[in-house]
């Protein structure tokens, strides 16, 4: 008989995963604490924009026609734990108010709500981004408070997928990490990625703490990697180089590689920040903080390109921000999606409108999520609306329809030509063309 699988927290990650699950063949129950979003799911709508997953969920949602009818929603835990042969735990692990720390009652608390109902030989398989050490506490604490006692297993496999690409990703991981206590934990995830593994995703088997680990580390390199290229933009200004240069040359050499080098306002959303303050938090328990000192300086580096933002803002409406009509291109945190959690675009627009500018927001799929966050900003319904009047104009997240907007229209309508690309995305010789002053972060002003 096929494994039947539950996916506990249906947001960004858990909605795909169930998605993907039902795609690959299995029967799949998918929980939420929020009544709402199960409502959503259950008609076969995404509580947030991600590219092909509102197609791939109406393809197996039941009751949908045409539907395969192998994916279903609940709120009640208790027919997750009659359903499951295996439970993956998706939900939220954001930072700890006031402190660095991951706050863990989220996946605590699906944890004590699920255990009660395994009542039978299962897996629980984790897919939050934890903190070291916390797989084998939960897994001590399952066995003793779930009816099938050591039989209820847990299994810790960590999530790289990326939003834009979250659907692709699931279905075609570049690798699957398993963090496992036994030959069954591994044997029955091999079993549930059959599919992608014959297609050559490569399966990696570590224990608990590598596999916590792997996903922490493979976060910290990312971010170290934009932190790097945004310093080397830093240097690239004071002394007038040209960090777009820079990057190529240095991109050339394929230990280096050309990806992730694109100077600009740096990281955010909702996990790479605070998976970076967490693992500090946490080598800092454990003992290792200085081993993780370097990325103090990685987040202050990323934090302060939205400061400087701000700063060349102001300089280019003439050292103040009153009476100054400032147009955002961008809310999201990155492209083709609507999560603004963390989001440099929208940071740096809250600073300007906070020192007295007028914002006016525009962007494609997070204009929602954006006013939600921050109501007081304004906001505009498209670019060429956003941009009317505007003394100076921000690109913030670098979305295809801002890098195919035609300058010379939005030329018509500007208050004053004036662009500052934060994302070093935009084609300057067409901007200047148009009669535009392009200026971009790490790049020469002319
Ligand atoms: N979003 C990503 O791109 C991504 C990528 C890799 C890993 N992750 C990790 O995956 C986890 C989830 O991230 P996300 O972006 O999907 O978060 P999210 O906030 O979008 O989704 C979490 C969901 O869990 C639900 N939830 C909270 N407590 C619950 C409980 N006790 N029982 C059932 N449901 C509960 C919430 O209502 C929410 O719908 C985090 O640990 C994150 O770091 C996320």
């Amino acid at each position: 008989m096929a494994l039947k699988i539950t996916v506990i927290g249906t947001g960004y990650l858990g909605a795909t995963h169930a998605a993907a699950m039902a795609e690959l063949g299995y029967e799949v129950l998918g929980l939420d604490v929020l009544p709402e979003k199960i409502e959503m799911l259950r008609r076969g709508e995404v509580p947030m924009y991600e590219p092909g997953l509102e197609e791939l969920l109406r393809r197996h949602v039941a009751g949908i026609e045409g539907s395969s009818g192998r994916l279903r929603f609940t709120t009640s835990y208790e027919e997750v734990g009659a359903f499951g042969d295996i439970h993956f735990v998706c939900v939220n692990t954001p930072q700890k108010h006031g402190e660095y720390a991951c706050d863990m009652s989220y996946v605590e608390s699906a944890f004590d709500a699920l255990a009660p109902h395994l009542t039978r030989p299962t897996l629980v398989v984790g897919k939050s981004t934890v903190p070291v050490g916390s797989a084998a506490r939960l897994a001590e604490r399952l066995a003793a408070t779930a009816p099938a006692g050591p039989d209820a297993e847990l299994a810790w496999n960590p999530e790289f997928l990326r939003e834009g690409f979250a659907v692709q990703d699931t279905l075609h991981p570049d690798r699957i990490v398993a963090g496992v206590m036994s030959e069954r934990a591994e044997a029955l995830l091999r079993e549930v990625y059959a599919t992608p593994i014959a297609e050559g995703s490569p399966f990696v088997v570590t224990d608990y703490p590598t596999a916590e680990l792997v996903k922490t580390a493979a976060n910290s390199f990312l971010a170290t990697k934009i932190s790097f290229i945004n310093a080397m933009a830093e240097v690239c200004e004071a002394a007038d180089g040209d960090v777009a240069k820079l990057a190529e040359a240095i991109g050339h050499d394929e230990r280096i590689g050309k990806k992730f080098l694109r100077a600009g306002i740096g990281f955010g959303g909702g996990c790479l920040p605070k998976d970076l303050r967490a693992f500090m938090a946490r080598a800092g328990e454990l003992g290792a903080d200085q081993a993780l000192t370097f990325l103090r300086e990685i987040d202050s580096i990323n934090m302060r390109r939205r400061g400087h933002m701000v700063e060349m803002a102001r300089d280019a409406v003439g050292g103040g921000f009153l009476g100054k009509r400032v147009a955002v291109l961008g809310a999201t945190f990155k492209p083709d999606s609507d999560d603004v959690r963390d989001s440099p675009a929208l940071n740096v627009a809250g600073q300007i409108h906070l020192q007295g500018g007028q914002v006016t927001v525009y962007d494609p799929k997070g204009m929602a999520n954006a006013r939600r966050l921050f109501p007081t900003l304004g906001y505009a319904d498209s670019s060429l609306d956003a941009v009317r009047g505007a003394d100076v104009v921000l690109h913030l997240t670098e979305w295809r329809e801002f890098r195919e907007l035609d300058p010379a229209k939005l030329a018509e309508v500007a208050g004053e030509r004036r662009i500052l690309d934060g994302r070093n995305a935009l084609d300057a010789a067409l901007w200047r063309k148009a009669g535009w002053v392009y200026r971009a972060m790490g790049r020469p002003s002319a």
